[in-house]
């Protein structure tokens, strides 16, 4: 016995035997083994790490990534070897080498995340991750996912799926972004990215307190983590890894209508004609399914359509872009003459069953064929059919039900022994599984979309909807939320979804403002359309036998609330543009909640679920409980603001109670600011008419920019001008312009320059300055 129990004792203190285990330094990181179980942390900037551990047979993850881009993966930071690990210029990397666990701190001490460690699943099936979760953290991010953003507490699970009607608690939605924020609890924040394409179950504390886990059903265990100091570090360090979301054109900033269906061409020319009528902004038509044949892709229904080239022709005359949906699921028609489906069987471009035969089930066409887009070969062409399209000239494509979803099946998908064939983008070109493909299948449909547009119309910013998408799919498409419904819970997760999308690399993301399913009461569409105002992309949509959303079904005085609101939007156009430019560049989400520039309202008590701002100078203090007539509080962070209505310093008493009104959606400036305003033109490509206005709210760091290009191309030029403010102890504001950076001659000639200030405006009219310029507006006389 005793003999037994000394034998139990030597082989326990083999397996934990810090001798059985090494930290090896490699050039940019440190690789550590405890058995046959490896680590490999590797710094490819000084806040983000690429994380990799070996399989259960002791394979690698595979050096390639849909979601990561090539260079980010190729990049290398310095690195010091140190005990147990490495340094970089930010963090210091410790393995465990017994438990391969990974903690990353801060150089100066303060640990980011602790306890970070994987490998196989217990049950032989997939792959387990986890690491400490300290009380009191807050996690966000992971794409469209409902409810509150602060996601600790709740579990999750990535698997695209066509959630129709969904609610506050449904899970999975449309889009799998396996990438989250960890922030609060004391510590610096972090962001930590699976990249793992099978279904995959987040758990934030739910099941096991202090611990966040992940597990998925298949695939590595390859890992990024981002490091801050601020969340805004982090998300721009993911969009770093993931590639920035494709910048729209310009116009896609304007009001935008769309309705399942527009049925005929005359109703569609009715239709803007009555925006013309009620000079009402507009920018954009969206023509849903029933412009097609028998929803077949890539045909046009002549009955109701006869001449749909001339109608977008038309409409484009009236600086109206037209956005045709274009579905994946292409009709299984032989000998019909439909070119989709004979060309992409003569190029073998369809998925296929597990024994080999093309997949075929029921979407809108009826019995559908599924192009087998992780085939470089199949998405060029895919690409090549919107030909059509590009010489019509449509404004953008719009690609739905690319879960991908299936009729008449109770898992709404294809078979998960589907078979794909992967070629491209660095993998070993392979057949997988529908198990491994399914989350990044949307992405790569939009991604065929968009590499068509771009190769058809070189240099032209395509513009690009798509429903479902993984990690880095902002690269490609915008977004929208969904089937969602005409009801207060609705608007509210509008907000949080817009919100998420924006911390999870989708800077331009949009909802059907509205609701999809219902049918809005009055009072709903109006607080919606002046919400949707402030949001990225402003679409009105609505299923087919809903109620009809547009501006003016509810009457002169609901529409007239309504034009207010989007009128406003175009006056802020060059701020919404030049906020656009910079999500476009760096991944700063457009839209974001008040903690990302305030971080100390991280931790507050104000209800701030239907708060957010614009670029973190206008802040929308909308109604935690949006149909309710209730005071609330507006969650102002410390330091000045001013009415952006009014113009005038909002008073000073905290906490700031606001008296809900149907008419007014509460916008505060934060003071020094300043805000670059138009005259408010019927469409976004019109010229204005008068100079471009420039409110200056003073306050502390003042300043703001002023950006312009052509609205549209890829590789242009472009004009972007800095300008600060300053106010002397008399009250005289000193208003400077930076040297312009390009050479793009914007529309202003003139600029109005207004102070806001406690007596009222003070305004003052300058040519625009070419060069550097100093313009002082005198301090106010006492009346
Ligand atoms: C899906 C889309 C919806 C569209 C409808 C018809 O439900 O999510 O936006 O109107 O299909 O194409």
């Amino acid at each position: 016995m005793k003999r037994i129990k000394s034998l139990v004792i030597l082989i326990l203190a083999i397996l934990v035997s810090p001798a059985a285990a090494s930290v090896v330094p490699l050039p940019h990181g440190a690789e550590a083994a405890s058995g046959a179980r490896k680590v490999r942390v590797t710094a490819l900037q000084d806040n983000v790490l690429h994380i990799e551990m070996t399989d259960a047979a002791g394979h690698w993850p595979e050096a390639a990534s849909w979601a990561v881009l090539a260079k980010s993966r190729a990049a290398s930071a310095p690195v010091r070897a140190s005990a147990g690990g490495f340094e970089t210029d930010a963090l210091k990397v410790t393995v465990d080498p017994s438990s391969l666990r990974l903690a990353v701190e801060r150089k100066d001490g303060g640990t980011i995340i602790d306890g970070l460690g994987g490998g196989p699943a217990p049950s032989g099936e997939g792959v387990v991750v986890d690491a400490e979760m300290p009380t009191g953290q807050h996690i966000f991010g992971m794409g469209d996912k409902t409810g509150s953003i602060d996601r600790a507490g709740r579990s999750f699970i990535d698997w695209n799926t066509d959630a129709y009607n969904f609610t506050s608690s449904t899970d999975p939605l449309y889009k799998s972004i396996p990438f989250f924020i960890a922030a609060g609890a004391g510590r610096q924040p972090y962001g930590l990215f699976f990249d793992n394409t099978f279904r995959t179950r987040f758990d934030f504390g739910a099941r096991r307190p202090g611990r966040i886990a992940i597990d998925a059903d298949g695939g590595p265990i390859d890992l990024y983590l981002i490091t801050g100091p601020s969340i805004g570090d982090v998300v721009r360090g993911y969009v770093w890894l993931t590639g920035a979301a494709a910048m729209p054109p310009r116009w896609a900033f304007g009001y935008q209508q769309s309705r399942w269906s527009y049925m005929s061409e005359a109703e569609a020319r009715q239709l803007v004609r009555r925006f013309a009528d009620e000079r009402f902004p507009l920018d954009a038509v969206w023509f849903d399914i029933d412009y097609q044949d028998r929803n077949r892709p890539f045909t046009i229904d002549r009955k109701a359509f006869p001449h749909f080239e001339k109608l977008i022709a038309d409409l484009n005359k009236q600086g109206v872009h037209s956005i045709p949906i274009v579905d994946l699921h292409i009709a299984a028609a032989p000998g019909q003459g439909y070119a989709p489906y004979d060309s992409g069987v003569a190029g073998d471009h369809f998925v296929k069953r597990a024994d080999g035969k093309t997949y075929v089930a029921p979407v809108w066409p009826g019995p559908s064929v599924f192009p087998d887009f992780t085939q470089e070969r199949t998405r060029r062409w895919w690409g090549r059919m919107f030909k059509m399209f590009a010489d019509m000239g449509v404004g953008g494509i719009w690609n739905d039900m690319n879960e991908p979803a299936i009729f008449e099946t109770p898992s709404k998908t294809m078979p998960l022994d589907n078979l794909h064939r992967i070629s491209g983008d660095g993998f070993a070109p392979r057949t997988a599984t529908h198990a491994e493909i399914h989350n990044v299948y949307g992405m790569e449909n939009s991604r065929a979309t968009f590499e068509g547009l771009l190769a058809l119309r070189p240099n032209q910013r395509p513009f690009v909807m798509t429903r479902a998408s993984y990690a880095g799919g902002q690269r490609y498409a915008t977004t929208w939320s969904g089937d969602n419904s005409s009801s207060w819970d609705h608007l509210k997760l509008a907000v949080q979804q817009m919100e998420s999308l924006g911390l999870s690399g989708f800077s331009f993301p949009a909802n059907d403002v509205g609701g999809f399913t219902g049918g809005p009461s009055p009072e709903l569409l109006t607080r919606w359309f002046q919400y949707a105002a402030f949001m990225p992309v402003f679409r009105d949509h609505s299923q087919k036998g809903a109620p009809r959303a547009e501006p003016w079904v509810d009457g002169e005085s609901e529409l007239a609330i309504r034009r207010h609101y989007v009128e406003e939007r175009y006056r802020l156009l060059p701020y919404i543009y030049a906020l656009a430019e910079k999500a476009g560049r760096t991944g700063e989400p457009m839209m974001r909640p008040l903690f990302y520039d305030y971080p100390q309202l991280l931790d507050s008590d104000c209800d701030q679920s239907m708060q957010f701002t614009l670029g973190g100078r206008l802040l929308i203090a909308g109604n935690p409980r949006p149909e309710s007539p209730r005071d609330y509080q507006a969650c102002l962070p410390a330091g000045g603001w001013y009415d952006y209505w009014t113009g005038k310093p909002a008073p000073t008493k905290r906490p700031l109670m606001i008296t809900p009104r149907h008419e007014v959606l509460p916008v505060f400036v934060r003071a020094g600011s300043i805000i670059p305003r138009q005259p408010s033109v019927m469409h976004t490509d019109a010229k204005p008419d008068g100079p471009l206005e420039l409110d200056i709210y003073p306050g502390p760091d003042c300043s703001g920019v002023l950006y312009d290009d052509d609205g549209r191309s890829i590789k242009g030029d472009f004009r972007r001008q800095i300008v600060t403010c300053a106010v002397d102890a008399g009250g005289a504001v000193t208003v400077r312009f930076s040297k312009p950076e390009g050479r793009f001659k914007p529309w202003w000639r003139q600029i109005a320059i207004v102070v806001h200030t406690e007596k009222g405006e003070r305004r003052r009219m300058i040519d625009a300055p070419n060069a550097p310029m100093t313009a002082v507006i005198p301090s106010m006389q006492a009346p």
